[in-house]
């Protein structure tokens, strides 16, 4: 089926060059003309495993094109999913300007009316929105939110747990179901337009919920000398909870769960609906990354150089949005303290973001960051950090210090390395 892709950030291109694998023939369209130039030389401006190869098959089978020619890609696409930013506003819930606007320019423009979907993450009744500018004159509208992570992307999308089509009559439907085909019925869950757009808010408030759970369980396991490694495996082998996203850390961040939590809650003020628990997750996740540095900090010598293993928001990712690790490092620079820090693929991203920033240095190999500091931080969860070899360590900095805010390690084999070793939920005397 000829589709339309109205955005190349994480969701569109990926959601391109996933359906374009499928066999569809995707039109991928962006207004910045710098992006389309990188994608149409083969370029990804994302980091994201796998992507570009996936893509370099697409090209050579001709199944997807990139440009900012949106007329032209409508012409005979049976379909057009919109994947523009939905960012925060500044009463945080979602703005859905660019969203709108794409949804009118496709009904001015397009040579046939055809199914408008969104697949960014928007409010309750954004389809309904769009209906009002779109249904008068032949088109059809639907949501079908994804829920693919960074880093891990192709996977979520070409082997989901689940496919949510909101569609509001038969039409849509068949159009979402033959576009879908190759995936196993029973993964596509049908509902109505709002039903699906609200999922995708509950679906992320909840992950968010059981970090910030398994982060406060952490802080109990820290006065009360609990093991929070083996009571979080202990409590995730109950199916009802289930094991994944029980790893305490720094928080939360990224571009979706600290956006979609606010605008959740901003959703629901609008209908008078209190969520107190999704309110005290935001609570909760906002003040643990100054309550972290500030523990660091005091443990610190005023002038201390610390090595910063990590920068971006998680693993697999240059994505520096809402980066714990930042947020982190913004608190211990205020303090006065040095930071050398090191990031497999956010450097760059991390560079621009800190331009004004003094006090901090950046390496690409993480054991020159290391060389010469008093403190060892690991921020990231990449796996380079986990395969750490403590015996060059040694050799590059005396001091014996690591503070690791994603658990990493099994706490007697790094004591036996003659480290004092920190983590989440460490009992402290
Ligand atoms: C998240 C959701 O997981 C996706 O399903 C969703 O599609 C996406 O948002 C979105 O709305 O677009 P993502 O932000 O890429 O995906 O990253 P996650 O892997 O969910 O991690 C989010 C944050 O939670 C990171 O800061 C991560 O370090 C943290 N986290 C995750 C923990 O602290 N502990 C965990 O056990 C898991």
């Amino acid at each position: 089926m000829k589709i339309t892709i109205i955005g190349t950030g994480y969701v569109g291109l990926v959601s391109g060059i996933c359906f374009a694998s499928l066999g569809h023939d995707v039109a991928c369209i962006d207004k910045d003309e710098s992006k389309i130039n990188t994608l149409n030389q083969g370029e990804i401006p994302i980091y994201e495993p796998g992507l570009k190869e996936m893509l370099a098959k697409c090209v050579e089978t001709q199944k997807i094109t990139f440009s900012t020619d949106l007329k032209s890609a409508l012409n005979g696409s049976k379909a057009v999913f919109i994947a523009v930013g939905t960012p925060q506003d500044q009463d945080g819930s979602a703005d859905l300007s660019y969203v709108l606007s794409a949804a009118k320019e496709i009904t001015e423009i397009a040579p046939n009316p055809c199914l408008i979907v969104t697949k960014s993450t928007v409010p309750v009744g954004t389809a309904a929105k769009i209906k009002a500018i779109a249904s008068e004159k032949g088109f059809l509208v639907a949501s079908n939110p994804e829920f693919l992570r960074e880093g891990n992307a192709i996977q979520d999308f070409m082997e989901p747990d689940r496919i949510v089509i909101g569609v509001d009559n038969e039409e849509s439907d068949a159009i979402l179901s033959e576009i879908y085909a190759k995936f196993p019925a029973q993964k596509l869950v049908k509902t109505d337009t709002k039903t699906a757009e609200l999922t995708k808010y509950a679906a992320n408030s909840f992950l968010a919920t059981k970090i910030s759970f398994i982060n406060e369980i952490a802080d109990l396991c820290q006065e009360t000398g609990a093991d929070i490694k083996k009571l979080a495996h202990a409590i995730g082998l109950d199916s009802r909870i289930g094991e994944k996203f029980l790893n305490p850390g720094p928080g939360f961040g990224g571009s979706c769960f600290p956006k979609d939590i606010l605008a959740i809650t901003s959703i629901a003020s609008d209908h008078n609906v209190n969520l107190s628990l999704i309110n005290s997750v935001i609570a909760s996740n906002k003040t643990r990354q100054a309550d972290i540095a500030n523990k660091i900090a005091a443990n610190l010598a005023p002038n201390a150089i610390i090595a910063l293993l990590g920068l971006a928001f998680k693993a697999n990712t240059d994505d520096i949005r809402y980066s714990p690790a930042l947020n982190i490092a913004q608190n211990l620079l205020q303090k006065g303290l040095k930071i050398k820090a090191t990031d497999p693929q956010a450097i760059k991203n991390a560079q621009n973001h800190l331009k004004n920033a003094q006090n901090i240095e950046f390496y690409p190999d993480f054991y020159d960051a290391i060389a010469g500091s008093d403190l060892i931080l690991i921020a990231t969860e990449w796996q380079d950090y986990q395969n750490l070899d403590f015996n060059k360590v040694k050799t590059l900095t005396d001091a014996r210090k690591i503070v690791d805010l994603r658990n990493l390690f099994d706490a007697k084999f790094v004591e036996n390395h003659g480290f004092e070793y920190d983590f989440i939920g460490k009992k402290h005397d």
